[in-house]
């Protein structure tokens, strides 16, 4: 396998994802928690950093344990800490360098650069550059205004890029990477859903022997992957339960709990919209709401599972990116999304989570090979404490039914207009006005709804979808004429950061 160390640059993943795609197994560790007793490492990829080199606070991580041991590629912050530390130097560039470049002098004998071409675009993001390289290194790659944008210790496979090599603006990213993992790293590229499937299958096996398990599904991508790999391996001694919270989408319920009975999964729905309901009457707090929903999943949840005997387990749908340790730069939380933290603590069950060294596309294709219909694995992420956190202000049955319609137009939109698959995600906000409006002969004051729809790759930055003008009126007059008590439809067209996906 493949170590990305970490030194907080927010692509970091972007790199594991890509090492991945090329069938390589690999594990993101902070800088400093390097598994030197790992003999199935085989090479170490240098993460960017926020920080500069020479500042107080920059993450440094032992080097001469790295170098000359195993192959050793610097990214950016990653190739100036590799320089700096051997004597080069490294200094704020005249202006920060953000964006496009092209390589404009390859040295196309270097295995680093086999096939790529001289002109190949690349993505700059630095403060810093690396003016002078230490005796011993050598340039293999400049740009118009980055002497140094690649280099190579001789005889040493310990290697530098300054640009980032695992955005998708990079054309030949891949390629670059792909000449270190696997020719300068030897990686075997044995990383396939197919691998992963078998020998996950025999591992559960043998952890669970016969062993009775609680999984709780939300109709998402990950939880549903989950079930079905788990019910691969101990069939009827999964239990799925599926609990109903009355703010899923229009349908959604009793939709998704049909498909997971074709699947053959051993499934228990509960509808538990009118405790829920009760609860959330009168709360417009949105991090009360999180609560609230979070502990009532709980409950339900503890009650149903009860009912199973001598049940040992939980699993859960965790996935890689939930896993990663991460750095903390800033510390400050914007939104708790661990809805259902506190439940393994709760239930005193061990802890089974069979998803967790996978990234989202890896987990897609692992559904897809476990023969998962292409609705429920390419079904758009959707907040655990669902249109609760969609409905600003208070929550009723009828502002639910209300958003539930609306949305249901929205998205059955999207897909007759083939464009669900285009965006990351997508659905309608009830906002907490009235707006005066006319209809026939009549005044009319009634809601406003937004939509949103984002492009993301990971939900931590994300744009506003630029939908085609014809979709957005069909769609807007479709709600206004359909949904009873909307006369006004907006459309969000705020980026994250600075707003979030989610309005609450
Ligand atoms: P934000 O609004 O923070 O959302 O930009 C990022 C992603 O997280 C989802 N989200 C949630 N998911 N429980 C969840 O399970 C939550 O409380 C929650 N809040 C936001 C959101 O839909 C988006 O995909």
């Amino acid at each position: 396998k493949i170590i990305i160390l970490d030194f907080g640059s927010q692509t970091t993943q972007l790199i594991g994802r890509r090492v991945r795609e090329l069938g390589e197994y690999c594990e993101i560790l902070p800088y400093n928690k390097f598994p030197y007793d790992d003999p199935s490492v085989i090479g170490v990829i240098l993460s960017g950093s926020p920080f500069s080199v020479y500042d107080d606070k920059a993450f440094r991580t032992e080097l001469d344990r790295l170098r000359g041991h195993l192959p050793v590629l610097g990214i950016c912050y990653g190739a100036q800490f590799i320089a700096y530390t051997s004597g080069g130097s490294v200094e704020p560039a005249p202006s920060r360098e953000y964006g496009r470049a092209h390589l404009t002098k390859i040295d196309t004998t270097s295995p680093l650069f086999k096939n790529i071409p001289v002109g190949s675009q690349v993505w700059m993001s630095h403060g810093d550059t690396i003016t002078s390289i230490p005796e011993g290194f050598k340039t293999i790659a400049s740009t118009d205004k980055v002497a140094i944008a690649a280099y190579q210790v001789e005889g040493e496979q310990t290697w530098g890029v300054q640009f980032h090599p695992e955005v998708y603006h990079s054309e030949h990213g891949t390629q670059l990477l792909r000449n270190f993992v696997v020719d300068i790293c030897g990686g075997k590229q044995d990383w396939t859903a197919e691998s992963f499937i078998e020998s996950t299958v025999a591992q559960l096996k043998e952890q669970l022997g016969d062993d009775k398990v609680v999984l709780g599904l939300s109709g998402g991508v990950d939880s549903s992957v989950a079930a079905v790999l788990l019910n691969r391996a101990i069939g009827k001694n999964l239990t799925c339960i599926f609990v109903d919270h009355g703010m899923l989408r229009k349908n959604e319920f009793r939709n998704v709990l049909h498909d997971y009975e074709c699947l053959g999964l051993n499934v228990v729905g509960v509808d538990a919209s009118e405790k829920f309901f009760s609860e959330l009457e009168g709360v417009t707090e949105p991090e009360r709401k999180r609560k609230i929903i979070g502990k009532g999943f709980i409950d339900v949840f503890d009650a149903e599972a009860h009912k199973i005997k001598d049940v040992k387990w939980l699993a859960q749908g965790t996935i890689y990116p939930d896993c990663i340790e991460s750095l903390s730069i800033t510390g400050t939380t914007i939104k708790s999304h661990h809805n259902v933290g506190g439940l393994p603590e709760k239930m005193n069950l061990k802890l089974c989570e069979p998803l967790r060294l996978l990234f989202k596309d890896e987990v897609r294709a692992v559904g897809r090979q476990l023969g998962m219909p292409e609705h429920l694995i390419k079904r758009h992420p959707f907040p655990g404490p669902g249109l609760a956190v969609r409905i600003l202000g208070d929550i009723t049955p009828e502002k639910v039914r209300i958003l539930q319609d609306a949305d249901d137009i929205f998205i059955q939109g999207l897909r007759d207009w083939d464009l669900y698959d285009k965006v990351w995600q997508a659905g309608a906000i009830l906002l907490p006005v009235q707006s005066v409006g006319v209809m026939g002969d009549e005044r009319t004051y009634e809601r406003a709804i937004a939509l949103r729809a984002v492009t993301s790759t990971d939900a931590m930055t994300a744009d506003w979808a630029h939908l085609p003008y014809d979709f957005m009126a069909k769609v807007s007059n479709d709600i206004i004429n359909k949904v009873k008590g909307v006369n006004r439809v907006c459309y969000d067209i705020s980026s994250k950061p600075p707003a979030t996906i989610e309005w609450e």
